[in-house]
């Protein structure tokens, strides 16, 4: 067994859906949850490749997949490897895993995240979440493309995720039950890594932003009214994905950071026309810009005592 296996519990999660749906789409309820042994096998399949698990995963989101590239000593593995996986359809995404090192931190890199407008279900994510905790790892960093609510971050800034508006209200948490489905949202982006980024980006002269990302279904873009209302509501990013797996990463006890590139001012905030290809494009002029702040990151992690004991 590895080192550091916690077997995936009902207590932390129960692995029976109460009343799973025949298709999530159709009901908006969840598929049933990745089975127990789905997750073991996972978790085996991840050790014997890789070894023991590295205390630090990314998933990598629209604009960051060259982050992949600048992994070390890489070895990957494809989601279809890992039973508990699931391999994402949109353009942008590659659905595999890369382990490496980014200066003297190990690191996994997940390729590919399943978003909930591919299939209604809001906790696709879940199977490789709950892996990877009992693999061993311990913070997940979350990256993702948005649309920009305020001015002083347009296309092209990044964004430090503070907090966020779950505006979907839907959980990919339904249908477990026991306690810990009761997770506390109220610090969901670690305090003390925040804190370590902030200075991070002083010491790199880079400009990070900070803001509430807020959850928007998708897959089409919001109007401009509704982007009028999130404003109100305090919402400084807009996107389609991070919040179910943050729900899902604080629920398994894992740690979690956040990080928006602004791909586009959200819906009536400029001119221009929202298309997938267009913030395919801005994600990838300032990808690199990116995908190096991403990597000192993950490099200067290896100075964060408390994930390492
Ligand atoms: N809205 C929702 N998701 C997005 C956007 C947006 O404007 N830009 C990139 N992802």
């Amino acid at each position: 067994m590895p080192q550091n296996q916690e077997a995936w519990t009902p207590e932390r999660s129960a692995q029976v859906k109460e009343e799973p749906a025949q298709r999530a789409g159709d009901t908006e309820q969840n598929a049933p949850s990745p089975s127990l042994l789905a997750i073991t096998n996972t978790v085996h399949k991840l050790q014997e490749t890789f070894g023991n698990a590295p205390e630090v995963a990314v998933v990598l989101g629209s604009g960051w997949a060259s982050a992949a590239q600048q992994v070390q000593d890489a070895q990957r593995l494809d989601y279809t490897a890992l039973p508990a996986f699931q391999a994402t359809g949109v353009e942008g995404h590659v659905s595999a895993l890369t382990v490496g090192r980014m200066g003297t931190q190990r690191v996994a890199m997940l390729g590919g995240r399943k978003h909930t407008y591919e299939t209604g279900d809001c906790a696709g994510m879940a199977g490789a979440l709950r892996s990877l905790k009992s693999w061993g790892v311990k913070l997940i960093v979350q990256t993702n493309a948005a649309g920009s609510l305020r001015t002083h971050m347009p296309p092209g800034a990044l964004m430090l995720i503070t907090d966020h508006i779950n505006a979907t209200q839907r959980s990919p948490l339904v249908g477990e039950s026991g306690n810990a489905r009761f997770v506390d949202m109220s610090a969901a982006y670690d305090p003390e890594l925040l804190n370590h980024a902030r200075k991070l980006a002083v010491t790199k002269h880079i400009a990070l932003g900070e803001g509430t990302y807020l959850w928007a279904l998708g897959p089409q873009f919001e109007t401009p009214a509704e982007i009028r209302m999130f404003a109100a509501w305090g919402a400084d990013a807009v996107g389609m994905s991070t919040v179910p797996e943050t729900i899902l990463a604080r629920h398994a006890g894992l740690r979690v950071l956040g990080l928006s590139l602004m791909t586009n001012m959200a819906a009536g905030l400029s001119a221009e026309a929202l298309t997938h290809s267009a913030t395919l494009q801005q994600a990838q002029a300032s990808g690199a810009f990116a995908a190096q702040f991403l990597t000192d990151l993950i490099s200067s992690l290896a100075d964060v005592a408390s994930l390492h004991r």
